[in-house]
C-alpha cells in the first residue's frame, strides 16, 4: 500500500509542490496509526507553502490534521481504531506554561504535517474530535480554533459581559467571534468588506466597523464603548492594525498579538501602552490540555466551526490562491 502525499522543496514555492507516494509506518510503543481525511488552511501554512517563509529541508505541508485512528501500538490507553482524532500544533507541549518557542517542532513547518493520506505520531500529537463533527470541521481546530481559544479564555480569562475587538473575518477571528458570545461577551468585528460584515452580524457580531472606510476604527471603538474601550483584541492585522487596538484598548486591556497579516515589524506609540497600562500578550496556538479543554466546550455548547469552501488534497495550491485572494470567510478545508 503507498500514501498519497504531497511535499514542497526546501524553499517552498506554490510550482514546487509535488505529490509523491510515501510507505505505511508501524506504530511502535505509545503511537497511533491515523487515516487522515482533512486538513484546513492557515495563513501561516500558506507562508511555508508559498516560499514566503519556505521550510529548510523537504517538507510535508499543513499544521492541521483530522481523521480515524486505523491501529495503535503497544501501551495507547486513550484511543482505539476507529476513532476520530484531531492532531495537535505543537506535539510536545502538552500542558501548562508555554515550553515551545518558535515552529522547530510543529507539523507542516519544522516536522512533516498532514498533506497526506497516512500518518503514525505519538497518540499524544492527537486529542479526540468533538463527536458529532466532519473530520474538516474537526481539522479547523488545530490552529485557528486553538489561538481564538487560547487567546480569550486562557490568556484573557474572558468573562460574560466584556466586550472582544476582532479583527477581519479569517479563520481566527471568526472562532473569536464565537468563542465570545459563547462566553456572553459583547462583540465588535471590523472587516474591509460590508457583505461579510453582514455574515459577522448574523453570527452574533453586536457591533460592526469596515476597517477600509474608517481608518481611525480605533476612536470608532471608544465612542461604541462609552469612552471606556474593549476588553481584548484579537490582534492579527500587525502593523497596520496594532496602533489602532491600542487605541480601542480599554485601561489595562489585553491585546493578544496574533497575527502579521501586514508585515513584521511596526512603529509602537510606547507612551500609550504604558499610561494606559496594556497588556500586549504574544502567542502562539497552545497545548494539546487546551485543545482537549476546547473541545469539551463546544461539545457542550453545541457550536459548530464556519467552514467557507472545500478542496481536494490534490488543489492544495488552488485552495491556497484563494486564500491568498481574501475572498474566504472563515476556514477553507482540504479533504483527504
Ligand atoms: N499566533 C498564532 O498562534 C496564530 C495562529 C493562527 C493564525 N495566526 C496569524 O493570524 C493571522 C490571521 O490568520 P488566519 O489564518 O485567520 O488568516 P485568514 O483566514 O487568511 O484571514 C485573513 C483575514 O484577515 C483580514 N485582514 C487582512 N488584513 C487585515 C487588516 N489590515 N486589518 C484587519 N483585518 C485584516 C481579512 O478579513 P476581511 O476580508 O474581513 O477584511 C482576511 O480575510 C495571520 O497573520 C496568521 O499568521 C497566528
Amino acid at each position: 500500500m503507498s500514501i498519497k502525499t504531497i511535499r514542497v522543496p526546501a524553499g517552498g514555492g506554490f510550482e514546487h509542490v509535488v505529490l509523491e507516494t510515501s510507505a505505511p509506518v508501524e506504530p511502535k510503543a505509545g503511537e497511533i496509526v491515523v487515516r487522515l481525511r482533512a486538513s484546513s488552511l492557515n495563513y501561516h501554512d500558506y507562508l511555508v507553502v508559498s516560499g514566503a517563509w519556505g521550510p529548510s529541508e523537504p517538507r510535508i505541508p499543513l499544521s492541521d490534521g483530522a481523521g480515524e485512528v486505523l491501529a495503535v501500538g503497544p501501551g495507547v490507553g486513550k484511543f482505539k481504531p476507529g476513532d476520530r482524532v484531531v492532531s495537535t500544533f505543537f506535539p510536545t507541549w502538552l500542558d501548562g506554561e508555554p515550553e515551545v518557542e518558535g515552529f522547530a517542532t510543529v507539523p507542516g513547518d519544522g516536522v512533516d504535517g498532514f498533506a497526506r493520506e497516512q500518518v503514525t505520531l505519538p497518540a499524544t500529537a492527537f486529542t479526540h474530535a468533538p463527536k458529532g463533527w466532519s473530520h474538516a470541521e474537526a481539522a479547523t481546530l488545530t490552529t485557528a480554533g486553538l489561538t481564538a481559544w487560547r487567546a480569550l479564555m486562557v490568556d484573557g480569562n474572558l468573562k460574560p459581559g466584556e466586550t472582544v475587538l476582532v479583527q477581519g473575518s479569517g479563520g481566527v477571528s471568526v472562532f473569536a467571534l464565537q468563542f465570545a458570545k459563547l462566553a456572553g461577551a459583547t462583540v465588535i468585528a471590523t472587516s474591509s468588506s460590508d457583505d461579510k460584515l453582514a455574515r459577522l452580524e448574523a453570527l452574533g457580531a453586536d457591533h460592526l466597523i469596515n476597517y477600509r472606510q474608517d481608518p481611525q476604527w480605533g476612536d470608532t471603538v471608544r465612542r461604541l464603548t462609552g469612552g471606556r474601550g474593549v476588553d481584548h483584541v484579537i490582534e492579527v492585522g500587525g502593523p497596520a492594525t496594532l496602533e489602532q487596538s491600542m487605541t480601542a484598548a480599554r485601561i489595562g486591556g489585553h491585546i493578544a498579538l496574533i497575527g502579521i497579516l501586514s508585515g513584521l515589524s511596526a512603529h509602537l506609540p510606547l507612551a500609550l501602552a504604558l499610561t494606559r497600562q496594556l497588556r500586549l500578550q504574544g502567542l502562539i496556538v497552545g497545548s494539546r490540555r487546551q485543545q482537549q479543554d476546547m473541545v469539551r466546550a463546544i461539545e457542550a455548547t453545541g457550536m459548530r466551526p464556519v467552514v467557507d469552501r472545500h478542496f481536494p488534497l490534490e488543489a492544495m495550491v488552488d485552495a491556497f490562491r484563494y486564500e491568498e485572494s481574501g475572498r474566504h470567510f472563515g476556514k477553507i478545508c482540504l479533504d483527504i
